[in-house]
């Protein structure tokens, strides 16, 4: 399927002797007659930051990392808690940035965590503010997060079994997962959401059990396709669990009907679920992120920066444009603003992967932030 993006409205004049060909390779400068935003070519604005924290992880979920790990960020080139949240704050302040999501790797790795969300939850205007989160270590750290500002929290979680649960992940953590996510609702980190990948002949049988389990604790499920974003590279088109499969198996024990609110640039599609028979008291919703049969790119809001600074305006593709280097060079705001705009000016209209000639980005999905 290709996804066909409207031409860009950019409301800017040319300057004196600019062609409109030279404009198009620009971003449009803030002043009184343009949007100082992080534009893009084709109209989107994106106003949703997602910044990794680290690229470690201690867990090794097998569409995502090798067995042994990977080469990690060594500390000096990961960006400090005072460096992240200067670059946050010139997206909140000067940049329309509205929405600020802390990923990894696992986020809960890094210590300085809950000083880096206060310190965000201190910024004009206050951003909404969350977690994408394995859970593990959740259970010691959710209050202080809650009383540090944090609003709520995704927590990935793949299988209810203890066996199915290590054999994804390859660690034998499925308790302090759950003990986790009990903590998260404790401290009122609400709305919690689950996100779980299913792999066929894995998990995907556990679709409705997932759900039933979700609906019962009121938290909201959404199942993630996988994506083409492994180290190990074993994803193949024709042998992921599709959002179409997942309807199918969530139908056998749930009516769905799609959700009335608008999506609004998510990426969860929403369905509203009722259990069957004796499942009717679990009433809720259900979320499907179906980034490959049903791309969503033409209404991105995201912007992305990796641990190490780097500017991606799309989760796939390998631009980046690093803001470290800049920053530790003496760079001032406005600098930094303008190379951010630029990165995002240049963001793809979709990522491709139902072109035949799809590469596979250079970065996996632990090493450019969830
Ligand atoms: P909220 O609904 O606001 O909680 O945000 P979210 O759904 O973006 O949160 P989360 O971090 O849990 O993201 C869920 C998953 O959506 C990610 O793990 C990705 O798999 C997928 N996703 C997020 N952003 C993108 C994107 O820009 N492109 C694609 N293709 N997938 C994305
Ligand atoms: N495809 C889909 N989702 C993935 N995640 C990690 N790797 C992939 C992949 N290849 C999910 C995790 C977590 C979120 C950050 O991204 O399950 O919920
Ligand atoms: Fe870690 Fe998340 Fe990758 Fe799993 S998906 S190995 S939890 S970074």
């Amino acid at each position: 399927m290709t996804v066909s993006l409207g031409l860009p409205t950019i409301p800017r004049r040319l300057a004196a002797g600019e062609t409109a060909a030279a404009s198009a390779a620009l971003p449009p400068r803030p002043g009184p007659d343009s949007a100082p935003g992080l534009l893009d070519r084709f109209g989107r604005t994106a106003t949703d930051l997602r910044v990794s924290l680290t690229d470690r992880c201690n867990l090794r979920c097998t569409y995502c990392m090798p067995a042994d790990g990977l080469p990690w960020l060594p500390k000096d080139q990961a960006l400090s808690a005072d460096e992240i949240v200067r670059l946050v704050s010139i997206g909140v302040r000067d940049l329309g940035v509205r929405q600020v999501r802390f990923t990894g790797g696992e986020p809960l790795l890094r210590a300085d965590l809950v000083d880096i969300v206060r310190r965000v939850a201190a910024l004009e205007p206050r951003p909404d503010i969350s977690l994408t989160t394995n859970a593990i270590g959740l259970a010691q750290r959710a209050r202080a997060l809650a009383d540090a500002g944090l609003d709520r929290i995704n927590v990935s979680l793949d299988s209810l079994h203890a066996e199915t649960f290590e054999t994804l992940t390859r660690r034998p953590f499925l308790d302090k997962v759950l003990a986790g996510v009990d903590a998260a609702a404790a401290a009122g980190l609400t709305p919690i959401k689950i996100n779980a990948v299913l792999l066929p002949g894995v998990n995907d049988h556990e679709a409705a059990d997932l759900l039933a389990w979700s609906l019962d604790r009121g938290h909201e499920l959404r199942f993630i396709e996988q994506m083409p974003l492994d180290a190990d590279r074993t994803w193949h088109r024709a042998s992921f669990v599709t959002a179409d499969d997942i309807r199918g198996r969530l139908a056998e024990r749930f009516v769905l009907s799609p959700h009335a609110a608008p999506r609004d640039g998510a990426p969860a599609e929403r369905f509203d679920a009722v259990g069957l028979g004796a499942e009717s008291h679990l009433v809720g919703t259900v979320g499907i992120i179906a980034s490959v049969s049903e791309p969503f790119c033409g209404d991105c809001r995201r912007t992305r920066l990796t641990a190490e600074g780097g500017v991606r305006s799309c989760l796939f593709g390998d631009a980046e444009t690093g803001l470290r280097d800049p920053l530790r060079a003496g760079a001032s705001d406005a600098e930094l603003a303008d190379l951010w705009r630029g990165a995002m000016w240049a963001k793809p209209a979709s990522h491709g992967i139902d072109r035949d000639d799809f590469v596979q980005p250079v970065r996996t999905m632990s090493a450019i932030g969830g």
